[in-house]
């Protein structure tokens, strides 16, 4: 399989997507199996679904909460771990993920651009957002401080993402400036902004631009290189050193 060049002096920035984590037993959004296929995301991930039924959005993500417990990390999370283990801070990992299924695999530079499954947080008051594992099936939790209803830490549709995340990202580019530099996207249907677009960032930083997917997504003309298949068997072959 071609590879890309990964040496000591590249800078690598991957994006992954739902599809990574599906050979490790998470469903995806899109595509066949695909959440969204069921459910209208606009009751379960919006603000105005949460305002008009806080309890269904609740069990959604409970039920979400217990699938991704039960689930581990498979061969393509473990591929870059161990690409970090090997390039330190000359890499860095976006991901749209929220099962916390990276850093279980051992990646430690992570962006969790759409928030994390197993954290809360107030949706009136400003406590921090904290770790909450439980299941809240039969109706919304409240707040111990404020009463108010707490809700998933996940950026829902119409919300922003932390800015943060995407100063880190620019920080990133910017000391990748003058070394080689690899994008690469992975399990991603491409339709989900500002994500789709870091293809285009990554390549007016002069990044070479790969992508791993089951199926060619809607952005697969944007890539330089695209290999089709099952990230958690493309992923280990494509990074090997
Ligand atoms: P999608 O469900 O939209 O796309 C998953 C992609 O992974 C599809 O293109 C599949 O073909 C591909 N795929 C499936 N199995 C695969 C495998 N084993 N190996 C490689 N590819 C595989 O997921 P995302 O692009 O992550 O947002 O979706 C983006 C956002 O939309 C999500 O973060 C979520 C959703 O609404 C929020 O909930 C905020």
């Amino acid at each position: 399989m071609k590879q890309p060049a990964i040496g000591a002096d590249t800078f690598v920035l991957v994006l992954t997507g739902a599809g990574v984590s599906a050979e490790s037993g998470i469903p995806t959004f899109r595509g066949s199996g695909g959440l969204w296929n069921d459910h209208r995301f606009e009751e379960l991930a919006s603000p105005e679904g949460f305002a008009r039924d806080p309890a269904l959005v609740w069990r959604f993500y409970s039920w979400r909460r217990s699938v991704a417990a039960g689930c581990a990390p498979n061969p393509g999370h473990a591929a870059l771990a161990a690409l970090e283990q090997r390039l330190g801070d000359h890499f860095l990992l976006a991901t749209q993920n929220v099962d916390g299924l990276h850093r279980a695999a051992g990646n430690t530079r992570v962006l969790e651009l759409h928030g994390n499954l197993f954290t809360s947080r107030c949706s009136r008051c400003d406590r921090p957002p904290f770790e909450d594992r439980a299941l809240h099936e039969a109706r919304a939790p409240a707040c111990d401080r404020c009463g108010g209803l707490l809700r998933p830490h996940i950026v829902w549709f119409g919300e922003a993402l932390d800015p943060s995340h995407f100063e880190a990202i620019e920080a990133f580019l910017e000391r990748a400036r003058a070394h080689p530099l690899v994008f690469l996207a992975a399990g991603t249907s491409g339709v989900v902004y500002p994500a789709a677009g870091l293809v285009d960032v990554a390549r007016r930083f002069g990044a070479e631009t790969w992508l791993v997917n089951a199926d060619p997504p809607d952005n697969a003309h944007r890539f330089q290189h695209f290999v089709q298949g099952r990230s958690g068997e493309v992923l280990p072959a494509l990074l090997a050193p």
